[in-house]
Parts: C-alpha cells; structure tokens; sequence
C-alpha cells in the first residue's frame, strides 16, 4: 500500500473545504431564501441551525475522515460493522449531483463566451430557452442534443479532470486561485450594485426584518435545509477531503473557518443580487418584487443578464465579472465531488488513483450527456429536487445516528478535542446525538407528507407528469440504494477484518 496523499498545508485543506462549500448555490440560493423567510429576520434561524446542525455535522465528518483516515464507505465500514452502504450512498448520491452539476457548469462556460459580446441582446429568458438549451416540449421529448449545451460540457468536464487529475496536489494549487477569485470578483460586483440608483430599495427587499415570520415552522425547515445544503454535508466530500489532513491537525477551528468564509460569501452575494435588482425596479419604474424573479437558474441565466443589460456603461465587464464568479465558484465544488467518489473507490480496491480518475470522468462525462439533451432541463430539475429533498437529508440523517448512537459521538469528540484549537463541549453530543437527528427527521417526514397530499391531490413537483416523476425521482433514488447496498457487500481486503476503531 502506497502512503496517503497529504494536503501540502493546512490553508490548502481549508480552501478545498470552502471552495466545495461555496457553490453555485451561494450565489442565489441564501440571498432569495432570505428575502422569502423574514429578511434580516433569517439570520436568527439561520444561526441556530448553523450552531445545532451544520457545525456539528461538519466537524463530525471532518473527524470520521481524519480518523479513520479513508473515504466514506472505508470510514463507515470502521465505525460500525455493516454500515459501509452507508458510505456508499454518499458516493452513489455524489455521482448523481456531478452528473448534473456539470451541465449547469456547462451553462456557465458558454455564458462565459455569450457575455464578450452580450448575445442575449434584449431577450436573455428567450435567448436561453431557445437559443442555448433549445428546451424540447416536455420530459417525454429528448430530441436530440443541444450543439452548445455538448461544447460547453465537454469543456467544463475538461477543465475538472484537468483541476483533479494529479489528486490534492492540483487541487492544492487549483484552489488558490478558484477560491479567491470569485471572491474579488463579488467584492466588485457588490461595489457596482450599491452604487446604482435604487439599490437600497433592493437591499430592502433583502434584508427588511419581518419577525413575525419566525412563527413558520416553514422558515425554520427553510434555514436547516439551506445550512444542511450549502456546507455539502452527506456527500462524503469532507470525509474524503479530512482524510489528506496530516495526523496532527486542527478539526474544529478549520470548520469554524469554513462554515464562516461560506456562509460570508452567501451573505455578501445578497448584496450584489438584490442592489442590482433595485437597479432593474428603479429604471423599469417596478417594484422589486416584481422584476426580482425567484432565484435558481433564472437568476444566473436571465434575471442577472437583463439587469446587467441596463448597466449605463461596462455591461459586457460586468457580465464576464459574474460569469468568472460563478465559474469558479462552481468548478471547486463540481472536483470535489469527484474526489469524494474517487477516494470511496481507490481505499476499497486499492485501485490506481489516477486511473480512476480519469474513468470517474469520463463515465461522468457520458452520463451527463442525458442532461444535454433538448429535453435535458427537465430531467435536471426533477432529479435534482429527489436526490436532495429526499437523499441527501435521509444519508444526513443516517450519519448522526451513526455517529450519535452506534458510535457515540462523546467518543468522537474525545478524539478530535485534543488535536483541536476549540476545545468543544458537552453541547456536541447532544446536537448530534438528540438535536440534529430530531431536525432532520422532521424535515424528511415534512418532505415526504407534502409529497404523498401532492400526489393525492394529483399534483406532481413541476407539474411533470407521473412517470417522469418516477424515473427521475423515485426510480433514481431505489438505484442510488441498490447500488450502494450491493457495493458495501463486496469483500475486500480494505474492509475485512478492521476493528471499529
Ligand atoms: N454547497 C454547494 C453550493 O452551495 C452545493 C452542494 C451541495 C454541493 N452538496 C454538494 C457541492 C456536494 C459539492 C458537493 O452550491
């Protein structure tokens, strides 16, 4: 067996950490999450789900990866005898997230080129639409690929294997610059939207505390899933990264870091957002509410283009400055995800590292290609909503019971203490083991039930029809367990024979 790869320094692990953290989802996803569930009034669920779910949790897979010093399905397979499926559905959900995430990264390397000569023009919703994803008529008509759809990812999965192919080597020099990057690259795009005439109005919009709101149970299952979704917990992708730290690390400053660097960055693209979006209300003599859109991809791809389209001067710059943003935003959390899965496959089998790589991409590559087709954005939207209303909170969910009651998560905080600059209290066990299980239980009971009184009411997520909800969501999710059962059976020499710790 060859030594384990190690991160070159400790401020290289941290910005792998944060560059997965902070995603494309930073960039729309909190500041519209916000201005929907209070305003400024958010911040105050928002902290408490930081503080009883997405730093506990973080820090328990920063832990279980330094610890057990392997992927996720190796890792669980030490803790408890048995669970390594439960490894495996993290890499397995992992997959599936690339599969897709590298379309949207597609989106982004074309409007990387569209933005030189802002070809959207006057039209960016139709210019998408039509132009760029040629969207078909429904999930039931593939017809065919959309040409720079294909280009774009061919592209995107290029610039991914080239980020990833020497391991956390390259990652370590990649990050460096992808981390800072979109950060300088927000700073500008904050100064620009605050000095635009209606600015304020939008920051408004985004920030007015409503406190009343914080009476919702809807706000608060808003705050845990966004905390739960923006830090990439349940993907084994902190598992895998933790398991490069050197035997003497920091575990629970270099969370703090993390959770604290992402979540500023979500803060702060709040600002850019929405001061823009007071732009668009103050020049079209609208509301911001009625020009704001409803984040997700819209914003990225029209909402953003068109306010920037109104600029009095340097449209072309700012776009370019928006799509570097969310370029490099995007690519550090599209590799990690490789990584995660790499690191599963390569501890179990003890496998060539980089061959594996290169066959993780290419399967990826294929894969995706469903994604690229006319039909592609359906398919996109579907599997993404199942895989993380569903997947990603019942593996998170998993994990604490793991760690909480099979493992104890006392035991675990002994180990991480000692090497740790924050000594954490008694308060950790608790969150683990009591608080966070009963948090993300509710959310996936909450999620289920609104599932089943849709069905009843024969309304399905999108207005899809039903099949296409049960091939991209319910069959998607029995083969993300099929699969990751059947793999954590598999003998080998990696998980025979190990003690739990
Ligand atoms: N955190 C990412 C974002 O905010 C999205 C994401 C969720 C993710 N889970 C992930 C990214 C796992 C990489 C790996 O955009």
């Amino acid at each position: 067996m060859q030594d384990r790869e190690r991160w070159s320094t400790r401020t290289a692990f941290i910005f792998a950490a944060i560059g997965s953290a902070a995603g494309l989802g930073n960039a729309w996803r909190f500041p519209y999450m916000a201005a929907q569930n209070g305003g400024g009034a958010f911040l105050i669920p928002y902290f408490i789900a930081l503080i009883t779910a997405g730093i506990p949790l973080i820090i328990t897979e920063f832990a279980i990866g330094h610890k057990f010093q392997a992927g996720a399905p190796i890792a669980f397979s030490r803790i408890k005898k048995g669970w390594e499926s439960l490894g495996w559905l993290t890499i397995t959900a992992s997959f599936v997230i690339i599969t897709y995430y590298s379309v949207i990264m597609a989106w982004v390397t074309d409007y990387l080129w569209y933005s030189l000569k802002a070809a959207w023009a006057n039209a960016p919703k139709d210019f998408f639409f039509g132009k760029v994803l040629q969207i078909s008529s429904g999930p039931g008509e593939l017809g065919g690929f959309s040409i720079p759809v294909i280009i774009g990812l061919i592209l995107a999965w290029g610039a991914i294997y080239w980020c990833i192919r020497n391991g956390v080597r390259s990652v370590g020099k990649v990050v460096k610059w992808t981390v800072p990057l979109p950060v300088i690259m927000l700073g500008i795009l904050v100064i620009r939207a605050l000095t635009l005439p209606g600015a304020i109005d939008g920051v408004n919009f985004y920030l007015n505390p409503d406190f009343s709101k914080l009476l919702e149970p809807k706000v608060w299952a808003s705050a845990y899933g966004q905390v739960f979704f923006t830090l990439s917990l349940a993907t084994g992708v902190m598992i895998a990264y933790a398991s490069y730290l050197p035997k003497k690390s920091d575990i629970t400053n270099n969370a703090f870091i993390t959770v604290f660097a992402n979540c500023g960055i979500s803060f702060l693209a709040g600002f850019a957002v929405f001061g823009t979006m007071g732009y668009m209300a103050f020049t079209k003599g609208a509301l911001v509410s009625e020009v704001a859109g409803n984040g997700g991809i819209g914003l990225a791809f029209w909402t953003y283009p068109e306010a920037i389209s109104l600029l009095p001067f340097g449209s072309v710059i700012f776009s370019l400055v928006f799509f570097i943003m969310l370029f490099t935003l995007g690519i550090d959390s599209a590799f990690s995800l490789i990584e995660s899965i790499v690191a599963g496959l390569v501890d179990k089998w003890g496998w060539n590292k980089k061959k594996v790589v290169r066959l993780t991409c290419l399967v990826g590559f294929i894969i995706s290609l469903i994604y690229a087709t006319k039909g592609g954005l359906y398919w996109l939207d579907i599997v993404d909503k199942y895989i993380n209303n569903f997947g990603m909170v019942a593996i998170g969910l998993f994990e604490v019971i793991a760690i909480g009651w099979l493992y104890k998560s006392s035991k675990l905080r002994s180990y991480f203490n000692p090497i740790s600059e924050i000594k954490l209290g008694r308060w950790y066990d608790v969150m683990i083991a009591v608080i966070t299980p009963i948090v993300l239980g509710g959310i996936l009971i909450w999620n289920i039930v609104q599932e089943i009184i849709d069905a009843i009411n024969g309304k399905f997520y999108g207005g899809y029809p039903l099949w296409a909800i049960i091939v991209g969501g319910w069959l998607m999710l029995a083969v993300v367990i099929i699969i990751s059962v059947i793999l954590g059976k598999i003998k080998s020499q990696n998980n025979l024979g190990r003690k739990a710790n």
